[in-house]
């Protein structure tokens, strides 16, 4: 089958990728040149692993191509995906739809005969609905738009199997129109609904809202543990221990319940945010009142970090020498929006400290968005004379570690591991003094 996928962020461009292997001739088409170029080369502007081979292999096979001209699209394809972002507003909780509503503008006139629209980009639940209006509105005469939802759960880091092996396909339609948008959907997806993947076909605004719940969901998760580890440290307890006791139940699960720094990246933060924003504006706000809190916990753990930091200096970090290890939000990505380990990494440079980053794939993203950092290209660099190390973000080189070696560069083995992801008994048994979140 044909498709097109317009935006080819971390997730058009994953998409376009995983259905190209799933069997179908796709275009991506992006606004930016650079973006188009490099993916017509066969190259990831981002880290994802997996994805370098995918594009390569289908670049080769012809199977992908990759432009910024949307007419190309409305040439080549009768099903169109809708991936662009969605970021925060500035100076406000809502999402910004901007470029989701210049997808329907650019593309719409340009089409003829039978088209659907299929959006994977998360929105503000009513968005489908309004782009369907404005469809109609655009449609030139005899031209027929059909528009459906059919949002995205991968995560980064994992994208390619999430893409290739989703738990589920969520399919937004208008029981009202003709059964264009849920038709093409089977056909696009018949490979993974032949392996056995679920399809729920819904309302457009439940398809819209799984999502954002979805996201809520994981993020309360979170700071739910994230709560108790405060308890923890006032009780003297030991939250990893309790989550692991936790997770045994099946009703509560063991996964997204690892106390630490918390959640950042893209999503899941800015979809809280417009979440309990949208729900504001329909009148539902106090239904959300709890994601206000989630937001809330969420973002103590940074000042947490920041004020155990101070506190191992005696209360003040200015002129003392901290490696902070990580600068992406989540190990296996590039990605440094709105992350955890960024944020406390600079929060100590403003106090005064001097703060020596490394990360294995974010450093260059890092350095864009906080330029002011010291860097270094390897976790020896970093560490060199530290009287402080802190693991920010979980990456498996960091995990492993060998205490011993890392303990003879710094000048002090104190190490915080806000990710409570270190093996502690070695660490302690190679002389270092080591403090977690919540134990
Ligand atoms: C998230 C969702 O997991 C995806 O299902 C969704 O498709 C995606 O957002 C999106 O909306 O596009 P992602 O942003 O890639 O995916 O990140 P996650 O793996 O969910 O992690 C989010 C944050 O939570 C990270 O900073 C991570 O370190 C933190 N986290 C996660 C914890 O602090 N503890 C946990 O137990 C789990």
């Amino acid at each position: 089958m044909r498709m097109s996928v317009i935006g080819t962020g971390y997730l058009g461009a994953t998409h376009a990728a995983g259905m190209a292997e799933a069997g179908h001739e796709v275009l991506g088409v992006d606004v930016d040149p650079a973006r188009v170029a490099a993916l017509a080369g066969g190259e990831a502007p981002f880290h994802e692993p997996g994805l370098p081979e995918l594009l390569r292999r289908h670049v080769a096979s012809g199977r992908l191509r990759f432009s910024t001209d949307p007419a190309e699209a409305a040439e080549f394809a009768r099903l169109h995906f809708i991936a662009v972002g969605t970021p925060q507003v500035k100076g406000s909780h809502a999402a910004d739809v901007r470029h989701v509503d210049a997808v329907v503008e650019e593309l719409v006139p340009r089409l003829r005969g039978e088209h659907v629209l299929l959006g994977k980009s998360t929105v503000p639940v009513g968005t489908a609905a309004r782009l369907q209006d404005r469809a109609d509105a655009l449609a030139a005469a005899g031209a027929t738009v059909e528009v459906g939802w059919n949002p995205e759960f991968l995560r980064e880091g994992r994208a390619v199997a999430d893409t290739l092996r989703p738990d589920r396909l969520v399919l937004g339609v208008d029981p009202d129109r003709g059964g264009a948008a849920e038709a093409a959907a089977r056909e696009c997806y018949a490979p993974l609904l032949a392996a056995g993947i679920p399809l729920l076909v819904l309302d457009l605004p439940t398809a819209e809202l799984v999502k954002v719940a979805a996201n809520a969901f994981l993020a309360t998760k979170v700071s739910f543990i994230n709560a108790v580890a405060e308890v923890c440290e006032a009780a003297g307890a030991d939250v990893v221990e309790l989550s692991r006791a936790l997770g045994h139940d099946p009703r509560i699960g063991a996964r997204y319940l690892h106390a630490g720094l918390g959640f950042g990246g893209g999503c899941l933060p800015k979809d809280i945010r417009a979440f309990m924003h949208r729900a504001g504006e329909l009148g539902a706000d106090q239904a959300l009142a709890l994601l206000r809190e989630v937001d809330a916990i969420n973002i103590r753990r940074r000042e947490k970090v920041v004020g155990m930091v101070k506190a191992a200096f005696g209360g003040l970090a200015l002129g003392r020498r901290v490696a902070v290890l990580g600068a992406a939000f989540k190990p296996d990505s590039d990605d440094v929006r709105d992350s955890p380990a960024l944020s406390i990494a600079g929060q100590l440079a403003l106090a005064g400290a001097e703060v020596r980053v490394h990360d294995p794939e974010a450093m260059g993203n890092a350095r864009r968005v906080f330029p002011t950092l010291d860097y270094r290209d390897s976790v020896g660099e970093a560490v060199a004379g530290a009287e402080l190390v802190v693991v920010a973000t979980e990456w498996r080189v960091f995990r492993e570690l060998d205490p011993a070696a890392v303990g003879a560069l710094v000048a002090e083995r104190r190490v915080l591991d806000a990710r409570n992801c270190l093996d502690a008994p070695a660490w302690r048994a190679a002389g270092w003094e080591v403090t977690g979140l919540g134990r």
